[in-house]
């Protein structure tokens, strides 16, 4: 029986009809999952030039490219870490959808334990470490668990979809230290092929 693939473009017009009434986080995840389920199961439909690292730069094993940014906050991108790609904590201030494509990661997620009444300093617990495979879906929710830190421990790369309902470009973001605690503000670049 032949498999009828599922595009990007289709991927993009199925969220944006999600989106379309302001549903709440739990109606996007609920399909949304469903649908970049659905993509990451046909890795082609993401152009095989943004599914491998830039090979060029500071970080050559890495990718980061833009693949939609629709008028209503929709993003999505392909992201490729490379063998040994360590990210410290951090949170994203959006929600999010991260699909892996190909080969592993590890996603260590945290925990706020501080009563967020300091920018400068926050308490942080390990909650919980996941291997993502070919074919998961993560979600991060703001606020409620959107921590995580991100390991690439294996000898190649992994390829994963990301999909936020906000650009993270130029979104104030924070990133964390566990050992002293420290909060540092950041935002995100232009992606490689931008
Ligand atoms: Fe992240």
């Amino acid at each position: 029986m032949a498999t009828v693939k599922y595009s990007l473009e289709e991927f993009v017009h199925d969220m944006d009809a999600l989106l379309e009434n302001n549903p709440n986080h739990e109606k996007i995840f609920d399909r949304g999952s469903s649908y970049l389920e659905r993509l990451i199961r046909n890795p082609e439909a993401i152009p095989a030039e943004y599914r491998r690292p830039l090979g060029r730069g500071p970080r050559p094993g890495h990718g980061t490219y833009k693949l939609h940014q629709g008028d209503n906050g929709l993003s999505v991108s392909s992201v490729v870490w490379g063998p040994g790609d360590h990210v410290d904590p951090h949170d994203h201030h959006t929600w999010g959808m991260i699909g892996v494509i190909e080969n592993f990661l590890g996603e260590t997620r945290f925990r706020r334990l501080d009563d967020r009444s300091r920018k400068d300093y926050a308490l942080l617990e390990k909650d919980r470490l996941a291997i993502s495979k070919p074919g998961e879906v993560s979600l991060l929710i703001p606020e409620v668990d959107e921590i995580h830190q991100i390991d690439n421990e294996t000898d190649r790369p992994t390829v994963e979809i990301h999909v936020y309902g906000h650009p993270l470009m130029g979104l104030n973001r924070c990133k964390f230290d566990l050992a002293t605690g420290k909060v540092t503000p950041f935002t995100s670049g232009k992606a490689d092929n931008e």
